[in-house]
């Protein structure tokens, strides 16, 4: 077993988590870079669940170079959680640790004086490598422990040792966070000296990785203010110990808009707030939709109710700005949601394929069942609201997504040729009476529509007349009156 010696030897340098994560994302960011990819292209890399427009990507990014605490707001569904996964995933696992330590203290607190002032270890390896009793008031100092007798490994951070997650609730108390001293163990095992008898809280359970907090504003001022301690001199106290162990972590935090309110002044101070709203960016909110619907599908989805969807919550987005309490029902978890509804009624009607009619009732459910209201009349308004939406709507975004995927076959395959386009949809839908997909044309379509959708079941001809179908439902092919 190595030993803390050789970490001297080797001048390893001590490292807070928040310099981790910097060192981290710069060598990240410096690979993607050398790989081809622009900066956005390199920021949005660091987070591959969170697909983030580049605005806010540039914020999360100098956030966490700057090695703040972060709090990341926005509105319900727009992928606080998931950003909040991807920066713990971007944390260097790999740590030297005392062995055994309860709270997988850094060697160099042992040993260094310099660090173990700053991030001192834990009343357990300072008693038992320092000569501190946990009962005798003696001071920790480095200088009297040697090195060649504390026994350190490399360790993997992981839940419980480096990673810790906070739900935030009311029902989250204090006590959660500091862990405690277990007097019926102690009385068992009958030394105060023994690990045994500590139940790490998630702060120490956190130390020299990241706190996760779900929800900040939901805890109670109480626990708040064990955060807070924790966030300011990196030590908590447990309860029913007059000891104090090391709680040195980077944390990340959420909130929704309506719970910013409750949370503790100095302990929002020291968070570096960042917004998270819905992506203004067309072809992110895209991509958000692929990523949802990624893996085995029960029936295909084509690309234009792919697109559909995007431009009709994009619209709602546009026409309930301010009503917080519409907001929800265009997040991103909707964009996902819509078209997994729909997916499943294309299940009942054992078609292989979505449909316009599924399309638009996974929508109607999918919005619907995101509707949040405060009593059972503004319900039933919003719900009503939502149906009335989508009845007026469904068929303009359909539209719009079957005209850009009109004009693409368009421009690409026939070259704009006017008289070509007008013989391709008249074949088409002659083509469709018979239910056979024969013709030049209609078989470059296929060719296209198979190039475009990435799905075995969207491939043969016979597939891709049911995408003219839905083109032409749309009204792809009418000349709108401009
Ligand atoms: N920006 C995004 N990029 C990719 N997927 C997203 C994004 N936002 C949301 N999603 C999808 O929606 C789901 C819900 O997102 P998430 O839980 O991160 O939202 P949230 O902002 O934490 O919501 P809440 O406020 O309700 O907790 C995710 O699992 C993911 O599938
Ligand atoms: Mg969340
Ligand atoms: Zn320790």
């Amino acid at each position: 077993m190595p030993n803390a010696q050789e970490l001297l030897d080797r001048k390893e340098q001590p490292q807070r988590p928040r310099d981790a994560m910097r060192q981290a994302i710069l060598a990240r960011l410096q690979d993607e870079r050398a790989n081809g990819a622009s900066m956005v292209e390199a920021m949005q890399a660091l987070f591959p669940r969170t697909i983030l427009d580049d605005d806010v990507l540039e914020h999360v990014v100098s956030s966490l170079l700057a090695g703040g605490n972060m709090l990341v707001i926005g509105p319900p569904g727009s992928g606080k959680t998931s950003l909040a996964k991807d920066i713990w995933a971007l944390m260097p696992k790999e740590v030297w640790a005392i062995e055994d330590c309860p709270v997988q203290d850094d060697p160099l607190s042992l040993v260094d004086p310099r660090w173990g002032e700053q991030v001192p270890p834990c009343p357990y390896c300072k008693a038992k490598y320092a000569g501190v009793s946990l009962k005798s008031l003696g001071d920790f100092d480095p200088k009297s422990v040697d090195p060649r007798k504390v026994p350190v490994r490399r360790i993997r951070l992981r839940e419980g040792h480096g990673f810790a997650r906070i739900q935030g609730s009311p029902e989250v108390f204090p006590d959660n966070l500091t862990g405690a001293i277990n007097l019926s163990k102690l009385e068992q095992v009958g030394d105060p000296n023994s690990p045994l008898v500590l139940e790490p809280g998630k702060v120490m359970q956190a130390n020299r990785g990241v706190l996760m907090v779900d929800e900040i504003g939901k805890l109670p001022r109480g626990t708040q203010n064990v955060l807070l301690q924790a966030l300011q001199e990196s030590i908590v106290t447990p309860a029913k110990s007059r000891e104090t162990f090391p709680a040195s972590f980077l944390a990340v935090t959420t909130s929704n808009l309506d719970d910013l309110d409750n949370i503790n002044e100095p302990l929002n101070d020291r968070l570096s707030n960042l917004f998270v709203g819905f992506n203004q960016d067309h072809g992110k909110n895209r991509i958000i939709v692929d990523q949802g619907l990624r893996g085995e599908r029960s029936a295909a989805v084509p690309e234009v109710l792919r697109e559909a969807t995007v431009y009709l919550i994009e619209e709602w987005r546009k026409t309930t700005e301010g009503a917080t309490e519409l907001l929800e029902v265009g997040s991103n978890r909707t964009l996902i949601d819509i078209l997994n509804r729909a997916e499943s009624y294309a299940l009942l009607r054992g078609a292989k394929v979505l449909d316009a009619e599924d399309w638009r009732r996974g929508a109607l459910d999918g919005m619907r069942g995101r509707i949040r209201a405060r009593g059972g009349d503004s319900y039933h308004q919003n719900r009503d609201v939502v149906e009335a939406f989508v009845g007026k709507r469904a068929k303009e975004a359909g539209q719009h997504a079957a005209e850009d995927y009109w004009c693409k076959f368009f421009a690409e395959v026939l070259r704009e040729d006017k008289g070509d386009g007008k013989r391709f949809v008249a074949e088409a839908r002659e083509a469709q009476k018979r239910g056979s997909p024969t013709g030049d044309r209609i078989g470059r379509f296929a060719e296209y529509v198979k190039a475009q959708e990435h799905d075995a079941r969207l491939a043969d001809g016979q597939a891709a007349l049911h995408v003219f179908a839905l083109l032409d439902g749309f009204g792809a092919f009418e000349e709108r009156g401009k």
